[in-house]
């Protein structure tokens, strides 16, 4: 990492933040978030989109690791998305590249990007292809720590190589989920790829955070009901809160490229992600 008083360069920009004393770089050891579950279009990206807004309203260097792809996170910002004769970050974690020049600044200052691109489509294979696929992500993921307060990687829904390769090269989990019949086995498969990955990393160190439920509608029927009590008070991991559907607040930001906290600062939609900041215990709550 470049050693500078006037901030490394990242891509064709410079970060839009202070610069990065080597003091700084000392205490600025990201914590790596993976934001999961392989159960599809539960709010993995929504809540990783709207979380950085919420950690960047606290001052927060946050980089968005758009690990899906899908590119939601990576459009979702209104980054644009690397091409086929680009660098991308498939390229950067097969051939263990430097993948600061990925990184994109946002609109928001503080937040930045590293997009996802479509030749992800074919990781999970081609990491399997190297043999030491498992252990991929964290040499990437590593080499950027010094750089953030906390790098979110949003997850594809995925019990993949690709996803293990994620889960791995992150220290701690945050498992988005919905309220439906499939939940609760969803969430099960979801611990137990952490369980997996982990025993085969060797590592026992990984921290579940916590669960966020997405798109609550209330009232709900008698089953959804069980299910979100069941949610709320799981018997291992924690309720870090819960995102009522809010299509208006979250479409309309998402538009503009921008968090719920940035776009409409006044709104319960962008209390509910301040809540689930703090909740986790990544900032201190307001
Ligand atoms: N709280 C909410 N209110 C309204 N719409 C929402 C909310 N959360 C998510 N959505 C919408 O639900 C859909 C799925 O959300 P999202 O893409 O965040 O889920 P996902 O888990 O990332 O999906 P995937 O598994 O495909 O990656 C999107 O169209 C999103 O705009
Ligand atoms: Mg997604």
């Amino acid at each position: 990492m470049a050693e500078t008083t006037t901030g490394p360069v990242i891509g064709a920009q410079a970060l839009s933040t202070p610069p990065i004393s080597k003091e700084g770089d000392r205490d600025r050891r990201a914590r790596i978030i993976a934001m999961c579950n392989q159960k599809g279009g539960v709010g993995k990206t929504t809540s990783t989109i709207n979380l950085a807004g919420a950690l960047a309203e606290h001052g927060r260097r946050v980089l968005v690791v758009d690990g899906d792809p899908q590119c939601n996170a990576t459009t979702g910002f209104k980054v644009p998305v690397p091409g086929p004769n680009d660098l991308t970050q498939a390229k950067a974690v097969l051939d263990a590249l430097d993948p600061q020049p990925l990184i994109r600044e946002t609109k928001v200052p503080g937040i930045h990007v590293l997009p996802a691109s479509l030749d992800m489509a074919g990781l999970s294979v081609a990491l399997r292809d190297t043999g030491t696929g498992l252990t991929l992500y964290r040499l990437m993921l590593d080499k950027l720590r010094g750089l953030f307060d906390d790098i979110l990687v949003d997850q594809r829904p995925a019990l993949e190589l690709d996803t293990d390769s994620q889960l791995v090269g992150s220290d701690a989990a945050i498992i988005l989920t919905d309220v439906d019949q499939w939940s609760m086995e969803g969430l099960k498969r979801q611990l137990a790829q952490h369980k997996r990955a982990m025993a085969r990393a060797e590592r026992d160190d990984f921290q579940v955070l916590g669960l966020v439920i997405g798109r609550v509608t209330k009232p709900m029927g008698n089953f959804d009901a069980a299910v979100y009590k069941l949610l709320k008070s799981h018997p291992t991991v924690r309720c870090l809160g819960e995102v009522p559907v809010r299509s208006a607040d979250i479409k309309e930001a998402r538009n503009q490229g921008l968090p719920v906290c940035q776009f409409r600062p006044r709104t319960d939609t962008a209390d509910f992600f301040r809540a689930i900041a703090a909740n986790a215990g990544l900032v201190k709550a307001a």
